[in-house]
């Protein structure tokens, strides 16, 4: 079992670069079922998640081949399967993906449902609901998605909730339907925007990427692409929100400010000095103290769920008192335990964490639940006085590029360990 061990209380200086998207990434191989033939992706982040959607996908037939650092080969001409099996689906609900373009390319689709998480039950309902208004016939048997679809036909399609792979799903699944689809109330993520844009170059139709409404004429075929995968920005936040809970001073490379602005706005209020620098990067100074900010996680352009439990890590030190709103998932708090075990002091009432600011945390053995609360329990251990071990760090590997790695370039005294090879490991 490996664990992140972190020797807290270094300031991190220097400057780091950011990986490729994982939330952009996965759509991207999901799009690439949609042509017969072979594409290629820059900037493909080394994650476990692109591992399994790897195999995934050669379980389906494809054959996908790292060509050096980034560069991903994905040859889909040879597709015969249309099952994504449970083992795999249950390690990363991001499988739900290849429903919508497996059912358009193939005619039908044997989908394990993902069953929930640690963060919530993460129903599929949505995506189903717009797939049959697009024509499939959708059977729940044995704990599997089964759809079938001669040919799906565009449709006026509201989703009640702004779902990111639901507007994903149902757009790949829109782009060689017969007739025009409309999506209402899609999701604006730059994630599900990025991938509108991937379509497009394939030789989509798509209207309004990136907004609310999507309308998506159907096209004949769509062609093989060569495409960069989009910095990824929640990795960005992250690195950020390390710099102003070490009081460092840090350039970081490759992100985009206007995909980041309700987040950059909430770390300017806590007290970090965030300066773009054209095309250097971005320049983030966290030695003025640490103040108290709210934050109400919504959907893009608001607050980012994925960013909230690294922002509770940095509220933990502030001086004041800071409210923290989760209105996305319905248990997105599994790290408010393990800060505490280190010295926080934060208490939930529903979907509300209050967190009263202390002047220290301590390093802990603590474990980790979820992508972004092991990210949150690595950021305090940045801080925090002594050891801290953070165990199940697989939950890590699954978004972060070597995060560990990033981290001890900037000055962190910060490993990864296996904990089977006996504690005397830690050193
Ligand atoms: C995507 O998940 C991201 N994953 C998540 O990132 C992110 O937290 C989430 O969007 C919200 O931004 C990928 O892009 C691979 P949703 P997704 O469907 O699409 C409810 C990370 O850390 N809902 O937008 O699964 C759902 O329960 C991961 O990188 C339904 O009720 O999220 C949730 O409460 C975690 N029915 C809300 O909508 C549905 O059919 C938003 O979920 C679909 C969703």
């Amino acid at each position: 079992m490996k664990a992140i061990v972190i020797e807290g209380g270094e300031r991190l200086v220097g400057e780091v670069r950011v990986s490729g998207a994982k939330n952009a990434a996965l759509p991207a191989l999901a799009a690439t079922l949609l042509v017969n033939d072979i594409c290629r992706f820059t900037n493909v982040p080394h994650l476990r998640d692109v591992e399994t959607f790897r195999a995934l996908l050669e379980n389906l037939g494809a054959r996908l081949q790292w060509r050096g650092k980034g560069e991903m080969e994905v040859d889909t001409s040879n597709i015969k399967g249309v099952t994504a099996p449970y083992e795999l689906v249950k390690t990363m609900r991001a499988s739900i993906l290849i429903l919508g373009p497996l059912l358009a390319r193939m005619g039908e689709a044997v989908v394990s449902l993902p069953g929930g998480c640690a963060i919530g039950a993460r129903p599929v309902d949505l995506h189903l609901k717009g797939l049959e208004q697009l024509g499939a016939q959708i059977v729940l048997e044995h704990g599997y998605i089964k759809a079938k679809a001669p040919k799906l036909k565009g449709a006026q399609i509201y989703l009640d909730i702004p779902t990111v792979t639901g507007t994903e799903n149902l757009m790949m699944a829109a782009v060689m339907a017969k007739g025009t689809t409309v999506i209402e109330n899609a999701a604006c993520e730059p994630e599900v925007e990025e991938l509108a844009q991937i379509l497009v170059k394939m030789g989509a139709d798509i209207e309004g990427a990136g907004t609310k409404i999507l309308t998506i004429r159907g096209v004949e075929k769509l062609r093989p692409v060569v495409y960069s995968i989009m910095p990824d920005r929640i990795e960005a936040g992250t690195l950020m929100v390390a710099v102003g809970i070490t009081r460092g001073n840090v350039l970081i490379k490759g992100c985009r400010l206007e995909h980041l602005e309700a987040v950059v706005g909430k770390l300017r209020e806590a007290g970090l000095e965030i300066s773009p620098l054209e095309e250097k990067g971005v320049r983030v100074v966290g030695d003025h103290g640490i103040r108290s900010a709210d934050i109400k996680t919504l959907p893009y352009p608001g607050f980012p769920t994925d960013m909230q439990a690294q922002f509770m890590a940095l509220m933990t030190l502030a001086n004041g008192i800071s409210v923290i709103s989760e209105t996305i998932f319905e248990n997105r708090f599994m790290h408010v335990s393990e800060l505490s075990r280190m010295g926080a002091d934060i208490r939930v009432q529903g979907s509300t964490a209050i967190v009263n600011g202390v002047a220290r945390l301590s390093g802990a053995p603590v474990m980790a639940t979820d992508l972004r609360a092991s990210a949150s329990l690595v950021l305090a251990g940045l801080a925090a006085e002594g050891r801290t071990v953070v165990s199940r760090a697989y939950h890590l590997e699954r978004g972060y590029e070597d995060l560990e790695g990033k981290l001890a370039s900037l000055g962190a005294k910060v490993r990864k360990v296996d904990l089977d090879e006996g504690a005397d490991k830690l050193g």
